[in-house]
């Protein structure tokens, strides 16, 4: 995505994260930032930051990161986390190191566990990020958990009910979706994002999950070749997708 505003190019390559504006103007006499393929020296100019103009500009001969208003869908591996209130590395670091200096900054969409793998949001877009996880717009999100015990049976209609009450809680779920995939294998679709949630769903009805993976959230599902650790980066069509009736 991109705003057709007009900015000045050090500013914008610095909010990109390749250096201060006075290691950008350093990168811009020494030719390494390319205009349709010849060195420009101006990194004062203003430019329009759009997509059009960032596909005309290589820096050390390499396309430019996407412009500000990126969104990107992650595979998240096990054992990294959303935030720095668990311990162990950050998802963040999955990303280009330059990406950690852009500002603003790219922050998780929601977060998964850090025993969750599978597909996570992230975007430096805050309007979009408020609209995914939102409670109004219940974007769908599938999850698919290998549980410790077979299904009992009765475990569809209970998340279906809308009265299913977690420890602790006093408001009950919003009606959610359990599909059988095996003896000890479901996929679950829930439209609310509560802590621990498919965990403490099967919990309540006295199973325990060992392994858990985010297949979807809205139509936008994991592609299969999208290996664990790595990303891409969504176009418009694919955010469109995550609003999408599923
Ligand atoms: N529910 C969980 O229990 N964990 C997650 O990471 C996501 C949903």
């Amino acid at each position: 995505m991109s705003a057709a505003k007009s900015v000045r190019l050090d500013r914008l390559l610095a909010n990109l994260g390749y250096g201060s504006r006075r290691e950008i103007q350093i990168l811009a006499r020494t030719g390494r930032i390319k205009l349709d393929g010849a060195p420009l020296r101006d990194v004062e100019q203003r430019v329009a930051a759009d997509d059009a103009f960032a596909a005309r500009l290589t820096v050390d001969g390499e396309e430019l990161d996407p412009l500000p208003g990126v969104a990107v869908m992650l595979n998240k591996p096990l054992g990294v986390t959303c935030s720095h209130k668990e311990a162990g590395p950050l998802v963040y670091r999955l990303l280009p190191d330059r990406w950690r200096r852009r500002d603003p900054a790219l922050s998780t969409v929601g977060r998964l566990d850090k025993d969750t793998s599978g597909l996570l949001l992230l975007t430096d877009d805050g309007a979009l990020l408020h609209k995914i996880i939102s409670p109004r717009q219940q974007i769908a999100k599938s999850y698919r958990a290998k549980l410790d015990r077979p299904l009992r049976g009765d475990e569809a209609e209970v998340f279906a009910s809308g009265a299913l009450m977690l420890e602790g809680e006093d408001k009950p779920l919003l009606p959610a979706r359990m599909e059988a995939l095996g003896e000890s294998e479901a996929l679950l679709t829930i439209v609310e994002g509560r802590y621990h949630q498919v965990r403490r769903m099967f919990a309540a009805v006295g199973n325990h999950v060992v392994a858990l993976h985010r297949v979807s959230v809205g139509g936008l599902t994991l592609p299969d070749d999208l290996e664990p650790g790595e990303f891409t980066v969504l176009d418009a069509s694919e955010i469109a997708r995550i609003f999408a009736e599923t």
